[in-house]
Parts: structure tokens; sequence; C-alpha cells
């Protein structure tokens, strides 16, 4: 299938192909709101959780916890990754949609646990309606894949992946601690040693009838956390309590979200939010998510130490990442979630 980068350079584009109508099937373009300026999302900053003194941890452990339960989402500020770095990311990303179709070609994988997959829409073989979206998805931990070209793509991208793990595993090690549950809870449950990082670099073209179009499907991400940059242009949206917000993000942070696999982790107590993207009429969007989870041989159940502790019923049965991955990619699922199908 050809790329949406290719289709919105046509030239005299005006409309979009009825393919890639969203609103004809589904009344998906409510009323947005922007966030309350009283009621946003929460900042972490960073340096607090890595401090030395036990007090201001403790502060910032509480305030990650609340992050999670209300939000699901938050922003971490002077997490140490330098912003050259960054920003020579995001240039690469940028750098790869440039390549030619038949550069890109070469990487048309099709499995999604194919090391590096280039692809158009979100899950192009099951969807009867297209997404204004291409997007190059690399496997990058336990084992370290890249494209060979752009120049320069490899190198950077091993040395972001890996300040990106550095971020994760502290942020986690907050969010055990924040579950009631011993630091390091969570790394050594979910195998973190030989944890899934996966690239996933999403490129919105600007689109001639934004309002009738839609970047990504309401989803929510599997895994543990993914850490979302953009370049500088917003698009992605939450459901929080029942309302789709635009989120705008703060220059040289994280835009955090909790996933799948901490929802059922936690039991529940934290839930993995649903989250899409619209598209514009004016400007090329490209974001870059970094989506760390356990290692795929790791069954994720509700954590024993917190239900039995609190007495709680079990609400989700374990499953393999693996597993779950898979079930994710197959179209057995009738638009349900795999989140709803292992929901007791
Ligand atoms: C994702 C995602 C949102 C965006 O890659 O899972 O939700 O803004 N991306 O591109
Ligand atoms: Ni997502």
């Amino acid at each position: 299938m050809a790329c949406v980068k290719a289709l919105a350079e046509s030239p005299g584009l005006t409309s979009i192909p009825s393919t890639y109508n969203f609103t004809q099937n589904q009344h998906d373009h409510e009323a947005v709101s922007e966030i309350d300026p009283e009621d946003s999302i929460p900042v972490i900053d960073f340096s607090l959780l890595t401090s030395s003194s036990p007090d201001q941890r403790s502060k910032v452990i509480q305030d990650l916890g609340k992050a999670c339960r209300d939000w699901g989402f938050f922003t971490v500020i002077n997490h140490n990754v330098p912003e050259k770095l960054m920003e020579m990311t995001m240039d690469s990303c940028q750098r790869f949609f440039n390549l030619t179709e038949e550069e890109k070609r070469e990487f048309a994988g099709k499995h999604v646990l194919d090391p590096i997959r280039c692809g158009t829409s979100f899950n192009a073989s099951v969807e009867k309606v297209f997404f204004w979206r291409d997007f190059i998805k690399v496997l990058v931990h336990p084992e370290f894949h890249s494209p060979n070209k752009p120049v320069g793509f490899s190198e950077i991208s091993l040395e972001y992946c890996k300040r990106i793990r550095q971020v994760a595993r502290e942020l986690l090690k907050g969010i055990s601690e924040s579950l009631g549950l011993e630091f390091c809870y969570i790394e050594r449950a979910m195998n973190l040693d030989s944890g899934l990082q996966i690239l996933i670099a999403n490129l919105y073209p600007p689109c001639p009838q934004p309002e009738l179009a839609m970047g990504m499907p309401p989803h929510s991400d599997h895994g543990l956390l993914t850490l979302l940059t953009q370049n500088g242009i917003c698009g992605l949206q939450l459901l929080h309590n029942g309302k789709w917000v635009n989120v705008n993000a703060v220059p040289n942070s994280f835009l955090v979200n909790t996933g799948d696999h901490i929802e059922i982790l936690s039991n529940g107590k934290y839930k993995s939010v649903v989250h899409r993207a619209v598209v514009n009429n004016k400007m090329t969007r490209v974001s870059l998510a970094i989506a760390n989870g356990p290692s795929l041989d790791t069954v994720v159940e509700p954590s024993k130490e917190l239900i039995e502790r609190q007495s709680e019923a079990p609400a989700y049965i374990g499953i393999k990442y693996k597993d779950f991955l898979e079930l994710q990619q197959s179209n057995q699922l009738d638009n349900k979630s795999v989140l709803d199908r292992v929901r007791v």
C-alpha cells in the first residue's frame, strides 16, 4: 500500500480518498476540550526522583502515583537526556521518511515482531478505513536493530534508546514505590534487563480535510511506559473523564503514559489511557514514541503482593507479553482491545 506521504504530496490534492474518511463509519470527531489549566497533565520533575533527599523523593513518588491514578499520562522534565540528542533523533526520523518510496519498501515488514517494519495506517491488514499516518517501528532492545539508512540513524537511535531505558527504569522504580511495592519490584517482575523496547516514528503529513480523517485511531499502548516527543506540532488527544482533550507538549520534555501491562500488574489501579492522533492541513507532524515493555516471555499478571495485601481478587488473567502482542495484531478481536479480553 502506498504511503500517505506520497498521497499528500500529489499535486492539486484538495480532498481525501473516501478510504481515508473516518467519519462515514464512526462518529468520532466530537467536540474536543482544551485542557483546563487548573486540571492539566501533571508534570514530574525527574531530578527529584534521583534526589538524595528522602523528603523530595517521597513527595515526587506521591505525585507520580497521583498522576498515574488520575491521568495515566504525565510530562517528565529535567530528565537529563541531552536536548541535542533529542533533536538529532527527531531529525533522523524525519530523514528516514524522506527516503524514496523504493528505499523505504525494503523495510516493509508484516509481522508485529519483525525487527524493522515500515508501513502506513494502523493495522492495514484488518482495516476498512485507513489512517493518515506513515510509520516505522524498530525493535531496539534486547537486541538492537536499525535500518541501514539514513546516515547516522543507527548510531543516534542506539544512544537515544539507551538513555530512554535509563529514564524508564527510574520512573518504574518510582511507580513501584507509589504502589507500595519494593522499588525494584517492576523491573524484576517484568525482566526489564531483557525488556522489549520499540522505537516508533510516526509521520502525519498535512491533510486537505483534517476533520474527516484521523491520524491514529483511539488505542491504548501495550507495555509499561511509552515516552513520546514530537516536532513541536500538536495532534495528540487523550480521553480524560470521558472527554477528548488536546495535549500540549512542553518543549524538551517527555510525554509519558502507563501502558496495558502497568494496568494489569497494578490490578487496574493505574489505567492504560486511550489516546489518538488528529491531523491538520498546514504542517507535517512527526512524533517519536519509545515503548518500553516486559521481556517477551514474561507472563504479566496482577501483582500477588498487591492483591494479597489489599485482599483483592485479580481483575485480569495472566498472559505472556508475546501472546498479547500477537493477539493484538490478529484479526480475531472484533474491535475489542486485548485488555478487554484479559479482564476477568
Ligand atoms: C503511538 C501514539 C501518538 C502520536 O505511537 O502509540 O499514540 O501523537 N502516538 O503520534
Ligand atoms: Ni499510543
